[in-house]
């Protein structure tokens, strides 16, 4: 088939799609919940439900900085343009205080509003499809509990095609399929538990994948720059990048529990996570997505060592940034880069450094960042900015020299790259 006929045949069949979803039952009220859940008592329904939507961070979309709990009006940006989070408080009026634990089921696992609307996939009701019936009507009766407050949402302001309906169904016929996690026979309890928090609430998977041109993340766990906000979420699934494979449960609960551990430290938006979600979790749950995140396979070959230019240039740059080093940052990451673990990170071996992808570390030194405080570390030591007194080359060598010394070997920085990310808003 040449190109014309491609397009000739997947435009009429695309817009059969279209119609397909958009007609397709309005309302699924899926399973009944069970026999335990309609009788556990409303207090520890509730309670459930708390400690449930703390585990899938809705408190971080539907409240902005200031603003009542859940009253939304966050605007996340998209490379198609803004989406509004809506006000998911008990309001009556403005809020999902009119809505039934089926019409909440309907939002979580189908993607769909009360009134039928498609919802965005800013909303990831990809990953809480994941979620059970009983989890969902928890999470309803704590959101009933919600104080109600009146604050109309505001419309979303995409570009168009993305702000019709007719294109979001099309998506969701390529990329949505409302699914209940399924437990793995072959695996543990522990693993099962694991997986279910990873893929449903935790909704890891949001920022640590790569999206394609519809904004689509289809390439799991395997990292990704986030869009407009300018970091990189590292590969789960490479011992080059993040994968946990070769790191102790211990250290990984560590890590997720408290921000802290003996091999790294969290920052920018991964501290939010840790500070408003994953720190909640108990022992046996963070333990459990621990288990399960060891058990993903390294997908990453062996990475092609770095030949370093022997020229003199080279050299001195390399030179510059370790005279910066010791002069501004010796004193907390160490002389050999070994750090203090678990409050100053190793610089040496230490993963974040290497990765192709350099924006994390040059971002850390251009606005500085605090591990998050937890209940494990209540008093985060933190990493000063210095974007006032270095300028974009400074940076390059530093950074440079970091991805160069101790054994550390990947290749410069530009002061170029630098300057891209100099002036990108934190959040
Ligand atoms: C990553 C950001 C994000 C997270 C996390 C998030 N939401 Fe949302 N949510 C949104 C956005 C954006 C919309 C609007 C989608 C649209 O209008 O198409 C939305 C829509 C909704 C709606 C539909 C409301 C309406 O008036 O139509 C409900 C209900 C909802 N979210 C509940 C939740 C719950 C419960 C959680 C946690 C389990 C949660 N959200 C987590 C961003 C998020
Ligand atoms: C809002 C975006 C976002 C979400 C959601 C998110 N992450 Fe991250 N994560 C990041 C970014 C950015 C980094 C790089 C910064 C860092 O290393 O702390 C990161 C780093 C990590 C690291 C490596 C830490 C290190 O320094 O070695 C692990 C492990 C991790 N995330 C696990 C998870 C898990 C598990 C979830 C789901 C429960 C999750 N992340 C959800 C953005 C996110
Ligand atoms: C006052 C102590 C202090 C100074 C000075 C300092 N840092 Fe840091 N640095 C920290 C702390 C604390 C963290 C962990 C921050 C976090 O988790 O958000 C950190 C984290 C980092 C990281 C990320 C490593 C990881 O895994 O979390 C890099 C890269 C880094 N520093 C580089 C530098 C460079 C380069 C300089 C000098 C230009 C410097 N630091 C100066 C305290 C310091």
């Amino acid at each position: 088939m040449n190109r014309n006929t491609k397009i000739a045949v997947a435009v009429p069949l695309l817009l059969v799609i279209a119609v397909v979803a958009f007609i397709w039952p309005k309302h699924d009220t899926g399973p009944a919940p069970s026999a335990a859940s309609k009788a556990m008592p409303i207090a520890e329904k509730v309670a459930r439900g708390a400690y449930l939507a703390r585990a899938a961070d809705c408190m971080a979309c539907h409240t902005t900085r200031g603003g009542a709990a859940f009253a939304g009006g966050r605007a996340l940006q998209t490379p198609f343009g803004n989406v509004i989070s809506p006000n998911i408080t008990a309001d009556q009026e403005t809020g999902i205080g009119n809505w039934s634990a089926d019409d909440f089921w309907n939002a979580l696992h189908n993607g769909k509003a009360k009134d039928g609307r498609l919802l965005y996939p800013a909303f990831p009701y990809t990953n809480y499809t994941a979620m059970t019936r009983d989890d969902s009507d928890a999470m309803y009766a704590y959101f009933q509990t919600i104080a109600p407050v009146k604050q109309a949402s505001a419309p979303h302001t995409l570009r168009f095609p993305y702000n019709q309906q007719a294109m979001l169904a099309v998506w969701r016929a390529l990329y949505f399929k409302p699914a209940v996690y399924a437990p793995d026979a072959g695996k543990s309890a522990e693993w099962n538990r694991g997986a279910y928090l990873v893929q449903g609430p935790g909704h890891c998977i949001a920022c640590h994948s790569e999206r394609n041109a519809l904004g689509a993340s289809d390439k799991g766990l395997s990292g990704g720059l986030i869009p407009v906000l300018g970091w990189y979420a590292p590969s789960l699934t490479s011992d080059r990048e993040a994968g946990l494979g070769d790191w102790d449960v211990k250290d990984i609960t560590d890590l997720l529990k408290t921000g802290i551990s003996q091999r790294a430290t969290v920052f920018g938006p991964m501290a939010e996570v840790v500070r408003e979600s994953l720190q909640h979790l108990s022992d046996e749950d963070a333990r459990a997505m621990a288990v399960y995140l060891k058990s993903l396979p390294n997908e990453s070959g062996k990475r092609e060592p770095y030949e370093r230019s022997k020229e003199p240039e080279a050299a001195a740059w390399l030179a510059a940034g370790a005279k910066i080093y010791n002069k501004q940052c010796l004193d907390c990451h160490g002389k050999n880069g070994e750090g203090i673990a678990p409050h100053y990170p190793p610089l040496a071996g230490n993963r974040a450094l290497t990765m192709d992808e350099a924006v994390n570390p040059i971002r850390l030194v251009l606005n500085g960042g605090f591990a998050p405080g937890t209940a494990g570390n209540p008093r985060p030591y933190g990493m000063p900015p210095f974007s006032h007194s270095l300028n974009d080359v400074e940076v390059a060598q530093v950074v440079s020299y970091l991805r160069a010394a101790w054994g550390n070997n990947a290749p410069p920085v530009e002061s170029t790259t630098v300057n891209r990310y100099r002036n990108v808003p934190l959040e």
